[in-house]
């Protein structure tokens, strides 16, 4: 298969379901994912005289740091045109758009997640807005179980890569050539000098930083221990349940990304005892503030790279 060049067809949807932006099928009279997108980016600049370069997806835990921002303007996605809603626990379900340091950054205060019942494609809403507002990077955070023996709970690590295994892709459906290519590479998803950056200015901060593979699942079942010794075989050395639909929409419109997971526990069956929810928030809440000093280090330096 090669991918198609010139202009394409754009479908016009209909929504076939109450909730926002859940969308299929074909009409004429309603926005397609680029027109929301684009209403929804406009929305958010009438509300702040800042242009974001680098927009931040926090996750578990750790939406507290865009209570740092300065100069911020604090948008309800419930406010946002078609923008999703967080319904998981310790998501603020807020974007804030302020800076850090000089820098002008979009924070969101928790994603939604396909667990939720929301397609990929709502997902990745907030990467398309993000793209629609001219955003030139992507940090993604988020909680994750460490499968390889070295990622101890509450160890940082930098996504180095991912193994998409939630069975769904957030580009299925036609192309919109407005966002990127109908088969768009991700050899390099996770941007190299990024992480790069992100490892240097951890082991500066002398937080020890790691590299690792992140396989995605659908959750919101935690794996068994069977499905880790899977995981592990295949090349994976964190498990999650986000993260991997931003980073490929991120990446279709051409936006470098930098993804960093906090091992909040040791994956189903390496540690005797059951896993539990509890404990991944009580150790993304115990690593938040060296999360937060990694982020206000990282943030200036990527800033360098894509002016
Ligand atoms: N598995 C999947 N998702 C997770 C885990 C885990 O062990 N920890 C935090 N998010």
């Amino acid at each position: 298969m090669s991918p198609k060049k010139g202009p394409q067809k754009i479908v016009k949807k209909k929504i076939v379901s109450k909730r926002r932006g859940d969308v299929s099928e074909k009409d004429s009279t309603i926005p397609g994912e680029f027109e929301r997108a684009s209403l929804a980016a406009d929305f958010i600049f009438s509300r702040t005289p800042l242009r974001p370069q680098i927009a931040l997806v926090l996750g578990s835990g750790l939406g507290p740091f865009a209570d740092e921002f300065t100069s911020a303007m604090k948008i309800p996605y419930a406010e946002i045109p078609y923008f999703p809603r967080s319904t998981a626990i310790g998501h603020a379900g807020k974007l804030v758009v302020g800076k850090v340091g000089a820098v002008p950054v979009a924070g969101m205060q928790g994603r939604v997640h396909l667990y939720e019942g929301y397609s990929a494609k709502q997902v990745v809403f907030p990467i398309r807005v993000f793209a629609r507002m001219g955003v030139k990077a992507v940090i993604l955070t988020n909680a994750a179980g460490g499968i390889k023996r070295e990622f101890t709970q509450g160890r940082l690590v930098v996504i180095s890569d991912h193994i998409n295994l939630q069975g769904v892709n957030p580009l299925t459906g036609p192309n919109d050539e407005r966002f990127g290519l109908r088969f768009h590479d991700m050899t390099n998803a996770y941007d190299k000098r990024f992480r790069e950056i992100a490892v240097g200015e951890g082991n500066r901060l002398g937080i020890g930083m790691y590299e690792g593979v992140y396989a995605a699942l659908p959750g919101p079942s935690y794996e068994t221990s069977a499905e880790i010794r899977y995981l592990r075989t295949i090349g994976a050395d964190l498990v999650g349940m986000s993260t991997v639909p931003e980073v490929i929409a991120a990446r279709h419109s051409g936006l470098p990304v930098l993804g960093i997971s906090c091992v909040t526990n040791a994956a189903a069956g390496i540690l005797d005892q059951p896993l539990n929810h509890v404990e991944v928030l009580e150790t993304a809440e115990r690593v938040k503030g060296q999360f937060i000093n990694l982020l206000k280090a990282v943030i200036p330096r990527i800033a360098e790279e894509i002016r």
